[in-house]
């Protein structure tokens, strides 16, 4: 008996593939899920949040849709959503009265400062929840800078002076996390100096390291009011975003600084990095989903040319997938409240 082309087919396919179908596993849901080598949970999310002062109803950012600057009150109840979710940490934005913006950023260090009230409101509330801040300038300087000027230039080692101080307020507020985003040389190493000296040995530090200039902080800067204010950009600090041995150079010196955990900003454009620096470091590495990824994926959704919910376990599994031990998202109390209800 002669053999028809379907049985030629198959036999070819077997003599190739001696017999493995990599089909197999993928034939039902429960054998997709056996396999499965990445899988999101909320515990690697950090909620990014936006406060500012009042005692109003939630400001909308237009540039970012499903996302407002919150009262300290306000903040609190997000905190205490964190927790219910099982979101570990929240991380807290300001945005400063421009009446209060200055050259040198002078809100950064007063210890009733926005973040530093909601910070204490939050850890009263929901202690269990780890609240996050930021080391830069930039929410609170009349020009948008993470640091300080000199006519043009930023100037380093003042500046790094200034974000010691601000680590130092913040983490007295009761932060558990400092977050330099400010990419000044010296700063890890100065601002666990200052921790140490004021007792606050118990503080982390996860350092923006592969912080890149980059066009997608833009809906950020509308959130905490910078973006009008930004005189120039930061890329005499921030890095160039063609390089990639240079981002192991930075998260390298900052763990030889003292940083606890490192991170890559933005994410989705960025995983190459994030995988090289998992792979060659072996360290806690985190990627920021930012505000310019945010908002792309909201504008496609709310146009009905994505599925928002698929694509958003879709990127995040993927920042996973290249090694992230967690994400900062925008996107944490949707995604957390679905993985309670997988999708
Ligand atoms: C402050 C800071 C920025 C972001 C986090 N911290 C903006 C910037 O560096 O200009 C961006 C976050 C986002 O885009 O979601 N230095």
């Amino acid at each position: 008996m002669s053999e028809t082309g379907l049985q030629a087919v198959t036999r070819r396919i077997d003599e190739a593939t001696g017999g493995a179908r990599m089909r197999r596993l993928r034939q039902a849901d429960w054998s997709r899920r056996l396999v499965r080598e990445t899988q999101l949970t909320a515990n690697d999310l950090i909620w990014p949040i936006f406060v500012r002062d009042g005692d109003g109803e939630p400001e909308p950012v237009a540039s970012m849709p499903g996302v407002s600057r919150l009262s300290v009150a306000g903040c609190v109840d997000a905190a205490r959503e964190a927790a219910d979710l099982g979101i570990p940490v929240v991380a807290i934005f300001p945005y400063t009265d421009p009446a209060l913006r200055d050259e040198r950023g002078s809100q950064a260090v007063n210890p009733d400062n926005l973040v530093c009230r909601a910070t204490r409101a939050i850890k009263k509330a929901a202690p269990n929840v780890g609240v996050m801040c930021d080391a830069a300038l930039d929410p609170y300087t009349s020009h948008g800078h993470d640091g300080v000027m000199d006519g043009e230039r930023i100037l380093n080692d003042e500046s790094v002076e200034i974000l010691a101080k601000q680590s130092v307020v913040q983490a007295e507020a009761g932060a558990d996390i400092i977050g330099p985003s400010d990419m000044m040389d010296g700063r890890v190493a100065c601002i666990r100096e200052a921790l140490d000296a004021h007792g606050l040995r118990d503080t982390m530090i996860m350092a923006y390291s592969a912080k890149y200039a980059s066009a997608f902080y833009g809906p950020f800067r509308d959130a905490v009011g910078s973006n009008a204010l930004l005189r120039g950009d930061k890329r005499t600090y921030q890095m160039d975003f063609a390089n990639s041995d240079e981002a192991l150079r930075e998260a390298a010196q900052d763990l030889a600084e003292g940083a606890d955990m490192i991170m890559v900003k933005p994410g989705l454009p960025y995983l190459d990095v994030l995988a090289r620096l998992v792979r060659e470091l072996q360290i806690p590495t985190f990627a920021y989903q930012t505000s310019g990824e945010y908002s792309m994926m909201m504008a496609a959704t709310q146009n009905g040319w994505l599925d928002g919910p698929k694509a958003t376990m879709e990127v995040l599994t993927a920042y996973k997938r290249a090694g992230a031990s967690g994400i900062l998202t925008y996107f944490a109390p949707q995604v957390a409240s679905g993985l309670k209800t997988p999708l």
